[in-house]
């Protein structure tokens, strides 16, 4: 099946008893039971629900693995895997990563006795070293938040399994309609639903995929020890958001481009970061490990930042908020809002400048978009 009929039918099966077309939503935190421990498959909603099983079947279909687990949101989902860690154990990973990833391992996990060391994981000579050093996971974000640098999941996996790691990749900058990070030998994916996979900015959600049975088994058992379940409502919205995820994502692609172009003749702008230029450093890597480059496009502005807040704040078709992924554009200032708990001098260490300005391009018409681009920094 492809995938934009799989996006249709896959964990949306008709409702047996009265065949309705959508599978309803399961409002329940019990089960009855026959007999003391007798159960249809569900005991508790904390523990699984069938909107969960329906959501799950989905994910594991279209990022080509065998399990998924659902969760209340992407940190969540990275909680889960943290947690079935010890102490002592340490992380590596990418050094540009999502802010509330840096502040989950910084300040979470790191008093709890983890270990985690942040690298330039596009270089494979530093990714090897580090390797050697044999931590439970490396953690990529391919392509990045915020500075779409893109790590070759391929090489890093034959390396990391050659030491025993096993890789994790947060695939929600791509989507899986643009990449399986599987199929290129990662050993786990991770998404924050909240994002492309739901599509319409109103549920906060995350989820694990993987092959292993024994992975599957402890990220099911996180969720029930640890209450990072999501609500059933909230599932259900995600596998209806599912169904455009196709047609959304392409249209995301083709604006991003054009935008990407845009910016990329404009004297206001110092750097334009989109794996789809050509002038991308990864340009390569990325066409090879992705079918398309997705809807996230950062650039560095050659204005001040009193410029630069104005600009951004002037928009009326991009929404200046956090989050991405959602059928309208959004704009963020990384250095103040999704990023603002990384410490200063780490972020600038690792290139995230206060000239950084992300954009999750929409699927609106691409006139209006590159019109209210024009718009805003007319005001600079
Ligand atoms: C790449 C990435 N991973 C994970 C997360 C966390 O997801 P959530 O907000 O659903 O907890 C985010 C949130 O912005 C993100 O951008």
């Amino acid at each position: 099946m492809q995938f934009s009929t799989k996006v249709i039918h896959v964990g949306q099966e008709p409702e047996k008893i009265t065949g309705a077309i959508i599978p309803p939503i399961y409002m329940t935190s019990t089960y009855v039971q026959e007999t003391p421990g007798k159960d249809r498959g569900y005991d508790y909603t904390r523990a699984g629900n069938p909107n969960f099983s329906n959501l799950e079947h989905a994910l594991s279909a279209l990022e080509e693995g065998k399990y998924a687990t659902v969760f209340s949101s992407g940190l969540g989902a990275i909680t889960a895997l943290l947690s079935s860690l010890k102490i002592g154990d340490k992380v590596v990973g990418t050094n540009d990563i999502y802010g509330g990833t840096h502040r989950l391992f910084d300040q979470v996990f790191k008093p709890f006795g983890l270990h985690f060391e942040l690298i330039d994981t596009q270089n494979l000579l530093e990714a090897e070293k580090i390797l050697k050093k044999e931590p439970k996971f490396i953690f990529l974000e391919s392509p990045t938040n915020p500075q779409l640098k893109i790590s070759n999941i391929k090489e890093i996996s034959k390396l990391a399994h050659k030491y025993g790691v096993l890789v994790v990749v947060d695939n929600t900058f791509a989507s899986p309609y643009f990449q399986n990070p599987l199929l290129l030998g990662a050993d786990i994916v991770l998404h924050s639903t909240t994002k492309y996979i739901s599509g319409h900015s109103d549920i906060i959600g995350g989820a694990v995929i993987t092959n292993s049975e024994s992975l599957k088994g402890k990220m099911d058992f996180a969720r029930k020890a640890m209450g990072i379940n999501p609500s059933p409502f909230d599932v259900w919205l995600i596998s209806r958001g599912i169904k455009t995820l196709a047609i959304r994502m392409q249209r995301h692609g083709e604006n991003a481009l054009k935008i990407a172009q845009y910016f990329e003749n404009n004297s206001m702008v110092k750097k334009v970061y989109y794996p789809g230029l050509p002038s991308h450093h990864n340009y390569e890597i990325a066409k090879q490990q992705m079918r398309g480059f997705s809807g996230m496009v950062s650039v560095e502005f050659d204005l001040d930042l009193e410029q630069i807040k104005k600009v951004i704040s002037s928009f009326q078709v991009f929404s200046l908020a956090e989050s991405l992924g959602g059928v309208e554009s959004l704009v963020d200032h990384p250095a103040s809002m999704t990023h603002a708990s990384i410490p200063k001098e780490k972020r600038l260490e690792n290139g995230l400048t206060d000239e950084l300005v992300r954009f999750s391009v929409g699927i609106e018409d691409i006139e209006d978009l590159i019109g209210d681009l024009k718009q805003g920094l007319s005001k600079a």
